[in-house]
């Protein structure tokens, strides 16, 4: 099962994407590899630093390479969840030539569907692990320790993206850019749409109905 996870920022693609890990469908997330190359200092980490800062996606040559690198990895072969990309229109073409070359296609596109003020709310609770990605909320879903990571122990962070004004700049960038993605995939017929306002439990359980046993 090739899978994306569409969604704006904040809906819980990451959430349910770490769940789909866990049943074998590796997870691909452009935004943890960025912020991963931010933290290394890479070339690519300089480039993308002051755009994720800003509010604004990296261009999409930058990211559409990383990409078809990782799908060619032997753990793809049998599926994976993409989590964060495709963001935009020449992406969604890129990522379609790269899976053909290679006998492959997208499967399913789950959209989690969350209206604007839930994103912001949800932003402002978030804590993350920079260590192994975790992700917890102060209010729905803490730590056992509190600022802790219960997996790995490392000291949780917000993300500094995560200010209520960057929030709204990252809200906009999704309008323009991304979510013409969902009539993209609503023509291909490959669309399905899921409330992201139910708990991570139900959204989870409602992904799985649609991808099947
Ligand atoms: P990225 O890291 O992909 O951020 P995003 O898409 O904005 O999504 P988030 O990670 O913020 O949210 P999420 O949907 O994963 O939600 P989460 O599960 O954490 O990208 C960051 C930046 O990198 C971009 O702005 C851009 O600059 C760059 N970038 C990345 N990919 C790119 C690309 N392809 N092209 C160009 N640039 C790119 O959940 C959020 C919170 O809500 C958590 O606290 C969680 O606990 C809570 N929560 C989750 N589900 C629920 C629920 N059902 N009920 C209540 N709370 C919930």
């Amino acid at each position: 099962m090739n899978l994306i996870l569409l969604g704006p920022p904040g809906a819980g693609k990451g959430t349910q994407a770490k769940r789909l890990a866990g049943m074998g469908l590796p997870q691909i997330s452009t935004g943890d590899i960025l912020r991963a190359a931010i933290r290394e200092g890479t070339e690519l980490g300089k480039k993308a630093k002051p755009l994720m800062e800003a509010g604004q996606l990296v261009p999409d040559d930058l990211v559409v390479g990383i990409v078809e690198h990782r799908l060619r990895a032997p753990d793809c072969s049998r599926g994976f969840v993409l989590d964060g990309f495709p963001r935009t229109i020449p992406q969604a073409d890129a990522l379609s030539v790269a899976l053909a070359s290679s006998g492959r296609k997208i499967d399913r596109v789950i959209s989690l569907e969350v209206p604007d003020q839930e994103i912001v709310d949800r932003m402002a609770g978030r804590r993350s692990c920079p260590s192994d990605g975790s992700v917890f909320h102060v209010l729905q879903s803490p730590p056992k320790k509190e600022g802790v990571c219960d997996v790995c122990g490392t000291p949780l962070i917000q993300r500094s993206d995560d200010e209520p004004q960057t929030v709204q700049k990252r809200l906009t960038a999704y309008g323009q850019q991304t979510a013409p993605l969902k009539e993209y995939y609503e023509k291909e017929g490959i669309l399905y749409r899921v409330n992201g306002l139910a708990s991570t439990d139900q959204v989870f359980a409602d992904i799985l109905k649609l991808i099947g046993p």
